[in-house]
């Protein structure tokens, strides 16, 4: 795929690897196991459950795995959900303020005043009335071919030739046994989105040379890509081609419809921005429950995890929604932490590790705080923050401004404040 390249994870799914940066964009040890693990199981999900609109910011969509994810949570555990869901609706409404100190949080900030469309527990067979996704990235590439990439293989054939090139093959060590799959219908209904929200993504020629060529096809879906190569996505279906494609299209679309049907979700809105997260975001006054954050690392990417970034986070999340991201690093937490944010760790039980960090504006909402050793860190070197205040600085400025900073640090670095907390001495 032009400049990044496509190969098989630990757990079956697709990931990419990009020569310009020389970086993966995926945890090799498994694309969608780590989508699951750090953007869908920390959700609190009874805190969830008491809305009825939820409002999802994709932050670095990419192929949209941490998006498809939730979709798939959603449908995979729809019954569950709701009973969870219906026990929810004995908690009154006063409780549940109490219970998560709902009053009590962040009153400084104007923006937490009017931010709480709770919570009117709703009784419908719906998890969601409304789900509304916003999906943001800068590639238009990658958005367009998020719905065509194969979502799991069985049996992972190692593609050697990317692997001994870029030496991916020291992250695929981990062995996993489950192996998570996306349901097709949601790809299709992304798809479906996509053409209905953003249909000039699939004029770009980079898409239809990757769509149609032999070398990428291990890694496409069949069918969502039969509907790219009949013309049905296009729109540019000729005589030859009209009856098989009329026959597929009908085909996959009742598959689609039907399960559709069975989602208990009423409504799912899907808006693409192809744009810098930054200009989408400052035009942005939505107030979001989720914020997936899935930005390439802060060395490669300043400009997504700064402080003034997170302050705008801040300002469109709802007073209980939660940040999510696959950071642990101080230079992020700190960041965070000077916007306004109570920080925890995401703690996954599969791998009994921590990993990742969410941020929210409410405290209760954080299961697992900080320790010393890590809040101690956000106040050496490590936790000096990059700076892009008017939200449109270079990564190399910003990188470069924030080196000068820590050179005139008189802060202690975060090796010597490690030693000095293994010999008791702060
Ligand atoms: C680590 S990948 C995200 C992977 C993605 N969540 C997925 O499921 O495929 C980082 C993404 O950030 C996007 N990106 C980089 N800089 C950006 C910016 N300034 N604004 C918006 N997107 C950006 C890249 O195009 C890339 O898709």
């Amino acid at each position: 795929m032009s400049e990044f390249q496509p190969y098989f994870t630990n757990d079956g799914s697709v990931g990419l690897y990009s020569e310009k940066y020389d970086d993966i964009y995926h945890s090799a040890s498994g694309a969608l196991t780590e989508a699951y693990e750090k953007f869908i199981y920390p959700i609190n999900w009874d805190v969830l459950l008491m809305h009825d609109n939820i409002k999802i910011l994709d932050i670095c969509y990419g192929i949209g795995y941490n998006s498809k994810s939730f979709l798939n949570f959603v449908y995979e555990n729809q019954k569950k959900l709701l009973k969870k869901k219906k026990k929810l609706k004995n908690f009154s409404k006063n409780n549940f303020l109490k219970s998560y100190n709902i009053e009590t949080i962040h009153t400084n900030n104007k923006y937490t005043q009017n931010s709480g469309n709770y919570i009117n527990p709703i009784y419908t067979d719906n998890i969601f009335n409304n789900l509304s996704i916003t999906a943001i990235d800068n590639d238009e590439i990658l958005i367009g071919l998020s719905p065509f990439i194969k979502s799991g293989v069985k049996n992972i054939k190692n593609n050697s030739e990317i692997k001994n090139k870029h030496n991916i093959s020291k992250y695929l060590t981990e062995k996993n046994t489950k192996k998570p799959k996306i349901k097709n219908f949601l790809n299709f209904l992304i798809l479906s989105k996509i053409t209905q929200n953003a249909p000039n993504i699939y004029q770009n020629p980079i898409i239809s040379t990757i769509l149609t060529s032999a070398k990428y096809s291990p890694y496409l879906n069949s069918q969502i890509k039969g509907l790219y190569t009949s013309g049905c996505v296009t729109g540019q279906f000729n005589l030859n081609n009209l009856n098989l494609h009329n026959i597929y299209y009908r085909y996959l679309s009742n598959c689609y419809k039907n399960d559709l049907k069975r989602f208990k979700i009423r409504n799912i809105d899907f808006n693409i921005k192809i744009n810098d997260a930054r200009n989408a975001i400052m035009s942005d006054s939505t107030l979001y429950n989720l914020i997936f954050l899935d930005a390439f690392t802060p060395q490669k990417c300043p400009c997504l995890w700064s402080y003034d970034f997170f302050k705008e986070l801040y300002r469109v999340l709802n007073s209980d929604g939660m940040l999510l991201t696959y950071s642990s690093s101080a230079v992020v937490r700190s960041a965070m932490q000077a916007a306004g944010f109570y920080i925890g760790y995401i703690y996954s039980k599969r791998f009994n590790k921590s990993q990742g960090t969410i941020a929210a504006k409410n405290e209760a909402l954080i299961n697992y705080p900080l320790s010393e050793d890590d809040l101690g860190l956000l106040n050496t070197r490590a936790g000096i923050f990059y700076r892009d205040k008017n939200l449109n600085a270079q990564n190399e400025a910003i990188i470069k401004a924030r080196n000068f900073e820590v050179q005139n640090s008189d802060k202690i670095s975060s090796s010597k404040y490690l030693k000095m907390r293994s010999n008791n001495e702060v």
